[in-house]
């Protein structure tokens, strides 16, 4: 495995499913990781979860809503070394248009494209001084084909494909790398509650016959940060979905 050794990330959703599996791997990797999310318990526990890091560091966790500009502004003076940002918070949508209220729309895109932005933002500074970083924003399929019932979901994933082309060409020259990650449909928790029925019909679009695992965005984040000159891609990770 490529060595993250000494290497400072942060990986926001990073309690559970995708953003854990993502820690979990850059840490065996050697590198320290901070967690964000909002529940302090279940990050606590997706600390003491991770291998240790191979040195003085110790793993670390930030509770915040990644949606809240004056959280990304607190974090950055907390910890401010950080080399690796993965943002990977995010919220579902099960809702027609006509049915989402407009507080709905505010939070999903708030919390999908905003704290994206927002750390970016904050952290691009800091990296751009130690001419150094490595961003990855966990996008998704569905920014690609849409679907009933996630337009508001859609429209912010997709809204992340424009944002990070566009950083590629601010932040390139400072040695800062930018990258999504498309997944198509992954076993956490935000899949657990779609019904058999709408399980089944997606199951049978998948290609490679199986809802993906949290191990195979963790291996397109390692690919990611490990690989020197791939910036401002869409990695799609979806067994085939989008392709079929
Ligand atoms: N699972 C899939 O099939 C799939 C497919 C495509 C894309 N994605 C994307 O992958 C990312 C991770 O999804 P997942 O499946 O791992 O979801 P998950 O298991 O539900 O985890 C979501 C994580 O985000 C955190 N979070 C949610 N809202 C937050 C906020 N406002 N501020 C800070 N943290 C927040 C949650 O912790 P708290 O609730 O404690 O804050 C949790 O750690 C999301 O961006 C999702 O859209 C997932």
């Amino acid at each position: 495995m490529l060595n993250l050794l000494g290497r400072c990330c942060l990986i926001t959703g990073g309690s559970r499913g995708i953003g854990l599996a993502i820690a979990t791997r850059f840490a065996q990797a050697g590198a320290t990781c901070t967690l964000v999310a909002r529940d302090e318990a279940q990050l606590r526990n997706a600390v003491s979860s991770l291998p240790a890091p191979n040195q003085q560091q110790e793993h670390d966790f930030l509770v915040g809503d990644v949606g809240d500009e004056s959280f990304w502004e607190l974090s950055v003076k907390t910890k401010p070394d950080i080399r690796i940002l993965v943002n990977s918070a995010g919220q579902p949508q099960n809702s027609l248009l006509r049915k989402t209220t407009p507080e709905a729309i505010d939070h999903l895109v708030r919390v999908n494209l905003l704290g994206a932005i927002y750390g970016t933002k904050f952290y691009a500074s800091e990296m751009s001084r130690r001419k150094e970083g490595c961003i990855i924003n966990i996008s998704s399929v569905l920014a690609d084909t849409g679907g009933a019932g996630s337009a508001i979901y859609a429209a912010s994933k997709a809204g992340l494909q424009g944002f990070t082309k566009s950083m590629v060409a601010e932040v390139s020259r400072f040695n800062i790398r930018i990258n999504n990650i498309l997944p198509g449909y992954i076993e956490t928790d935000m899949t657990a509650a779609m019904d058999s029925t709408a399980r089944s019909m997606v199951l049978s679009k998948i290609p490679l016959e199986r809802f993906g695992t949290v191990e195979d965005i963790a291996n397109a984040a390692h690919y990611l940060v490990t690989s020197r000159y791939v910036t401002g891609t869409n990695l799609v990770v979806d067994g085939g979905y989008s392709a079929s």
